[in-house]
């Protein structure tokens, strides 16, 4: 897919925006890829050039560093894209089955949209939400204490249009568009929502002040 003419118009105020926040501009480049992606839903040859001519960068420059993240992508995923973590606690919690079935469940490699272009996955290095393993993302937001069947029921609900609450953060799901531009430094009106820390994370905060444990200088 091009980035048209009048998506790049569209951008070119928010870049700027973006590359304003900044001291020197190429340290803008990884909101702006997220910018690029909230637009065309992933990366492509055009908004690689995009991102260099708005950063005085070589397109080599922004490939480079495109490549090494994964959560930019180069190419269409599905709207709502889930993140089924597979590192150590959440693996052996689950994470692995999860992933497992949800792959045959889904019918599709991953990174690759189901023909609907709803859902698409893959799997991911820790969430740092081990107390809630087997965690699984959806476009970045959690749902905790995972099940291959609760995955199953996840996809489904996403895929019939239906909404969807994470267990925590934002109450109500972005797409995967709308979660770029966010990520790209444009908040929507959800940060102050949802839930905050829930008991498991705060059972070792309880635990010190019951045992009147305090931090060491
Ligand atoms: S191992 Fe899955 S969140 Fe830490």
């Amino acid at each position: 897919m091009a980035l048209t003419e009048q998506a790049r118009a569209r951008l070119a105020p928010q870049a700027a925006e973006i590359v304003g926040r900044y001291p020197r501009a190429r340290s803008a480049l990884l909101p702006l890829l997220h910018l690029v992606q909230s637009e065309e839903g992933y990366v492509s040859e055009d908004g690689i050039t995009f991102c260099a001519e708005q950063l005085g960068l070589s397109e080599a420059d922004v490939t480079g560093v495109l490549s090494y993240y994964t959560m930019y992508k180069r190419k269409p995923v599905g709207e709502y894209h889930l993140g089924v973590c597979t590192n150590a606690l959440c693996a052996v919690m689950g994470g692995d089955a999860i992933l497992a079935d949800l792959a045959e469940h889904l019918g599709v490699d991953v990174d690759e949209p189901t023909p609907d272009g709803k859902v698409s996955y893959e799997h991911v290095e820790c969430n740092a939400a081990c107390d809630y393993a087997p965690v699984v993302m959806v476009n970045w937001e959690f749902f905790d204490n995972m099940t291959p069947a609760k995955t199953r029921d996840l996809v489904d609900t996403l895929r019939s249009g239906a909404d969807v609450a994470p267990s925590r953060g934002a109450p109500r799901l972005c797409t995967w568009k709308q979660t770029a531009q966010i990520l790209a430094g444009f908040p929507d009106d959800q940060a102050a929502g949802g839930h905050t820390a829930g008991e498991p994370t705060l059972a070792g905060l309880h635990l010190a002040r019951e045992q009147g444990w305090e931090p060491s200088a």
